[in-house]
């Protein structure tokens, strides 16, 4: 028996993700590259030619290609919005790079054309499928506690902070990531990911944001960006981004406060996390068999695991039972420590390549069943407007408030 036909990708920017992301499709026998659309003709005819696919300077040509169910936006941003929108109404599906639009008047002029055709948007948020991530809201959430209706293993976020030292080796002066009319800014360009992340994290997107911006001395470039997000129960987020550092210097760290619970995750691309906490008897027990439910704790459908591993410590009765904290009193006589590893830092390029393949197996699903994405158009027009409001805020020296659909 066959399965359905796989769907037809017409890929717009023939560029270095779109070579990425359509290696890491490979095998994906759910899609089939047609097209590929470049102004640059030497691109289109390089990425074209290893995928036996057709090439075409002009992308509006491929969005009513006949032969062309998906279009996959992978140009720099500023064309993102314009693109998407054509796709959208020649009935197409799009798998949009990140992020979705520069601006949040492209972004909800995006949401309203998906609303208005029904087609299926994926955008490339690789950290909602990271497995890393998704394990940690699992932990968060009440189908992990033991015995079912105890608390979570996890409390809900009090703290989140995001230190990205990045890495401006690959970006000359020339580069648009630092014309803000091309890229967006940094908060628009690369924070749309981390907003995004501490969003699923949290469980909630934030109220207001504040955002400050560094400049290069002697050079009207800014390379450092820091935003400052507050969710509506009190949950606040810190996020720095400096794009100054040597391939070598690159240091990234999410630490997540969960009251009674840190987690620490190494890289932009987690690949590894410890969590610390303290925990009742319901909790230890959990936390001991979390390795034999390692697979569901860390499973991403179209994510395909390898090396994964989730190791704990349980030193149980490590303090006296009681304590409190918030005025609430808890019985937390236990310490344990969990480690999730995806293969450690080597395992970056196949963990990152897998979230692109699962974001695209998110969207053949949700394009056959009728479900919605993890990382659909109101998460990345969300992670837009919050992007939009930080760069806003920082220009303005003021908080910016964000309305209930931010
Ligand atoms: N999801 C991720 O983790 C991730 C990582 C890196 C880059 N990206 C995103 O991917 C996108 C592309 O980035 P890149 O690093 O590949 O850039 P790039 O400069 O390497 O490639 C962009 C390509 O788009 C082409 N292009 C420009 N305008 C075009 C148009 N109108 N029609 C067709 N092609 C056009 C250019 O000629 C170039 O070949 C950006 O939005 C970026 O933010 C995402």
């Amino acid at each position: 028996m066959t399965g359905p036909a796989p769907l037809r990708l017409g890929v717009v920017g023939a560029g270095g993700f779109a070579t990425f992301l359509t290696g890491a499709l490979r095998d994906l026998p759910e899609v089939t590259v047609t097209v590929v659309a470049d102004p640059d003709t030497d691109r289109a005819a390089r990425l074209s030619g290893i995928l036996a696919a057709r090439p075409v300077p002009d992308w509006r040509a491929l969005v009513t290609a006949d032969d062309v169910d998906v279009v996959v936006v992978a140009t720099p941003p500023a064309g993102h919005a314009e693109t998407t929108l054509a796709a959208l109404r020649a009935g197409r599906h799009v798998f949009c790079e990140k992020p979705l639009a520069i601006t949040a008047d492209e972004a909800v002029a995006i949401r309203d054309a998906v609303a208005a055709t029904g087609r299926v948007l994926v955008v490339d948020h690789v950290l909602r499928y990271n497995p890393v991530l998704r394990a940690l809201a699992r932990l968060r959430d009440r189908r992990f506690a033991v015995p079912p209706g105890s608390d979570p293993l996890l409390g809900p976020v009090r703290r989140l902070a995001f230190e990205n030292d990045a890495s401006d080796e690959d970006l000359g002066p020339e580069h648009w990531f630092w014309d803000e009319r091309v890229s967006g800014g940094i908060f628009v360009e690369h924070g749309v990911h981390f907003f995004d992340a501490a969003d699923a994290l949290v469980g909630a997107t934030p109220e207001s944001v504040q955002g400050i911006l560094g400049h290069r001395t002697g050079a009207d470039l800014v390379d450092l960006a820091v935003a400052t997000t507050r969710y509506p129960d009190g949950a606040v987020a810190t996020f720095a981004h400096g794009f100054s550092h040597a391939h070598r210097c690159e240091r990234q760290l999410m630490r997540i406060d969960f009251g009674t619970a840190e987690a620490r995750v190494t890289g932009w691309i987690p690949v590894h996390a410890t969590l610390d906490l303290w925990t009742d008897d319901a909790g230890a027990a959990l936390v001991e068999h979390l390795p034999a439910r390692a697979a569901d704790l860390l499973a991403v459908e179209g994510h395909r695991l390898r090396d994964a591993a989730v190791t704990v410590t349980v030193h149980r009765h490590a303090g006296p039972a009681d304590a409190r904290e918030r005025g609430r009193p808890r019985q937390l006589p236990h310490h344990c420590r969990i480690t999730l590893d995806l293969g450690g830092e080597a395992a970056k390029p196949y963990v990152y390549a897998e979230s692109v393949r699962a974001a695209m197996h998110d969207l053949v699903r949700c394009v056959r069943t009728g479900d919605r994405p993890a990382a659909g158009v109101t998460e990345g027009a969300t992670a837009v407007t919050v992007a939009a409001a930080a760069a806003r805020s920082a220009r303005e020296g003021r908080t910016v408030h964000l309305g209930r659909s931010a």
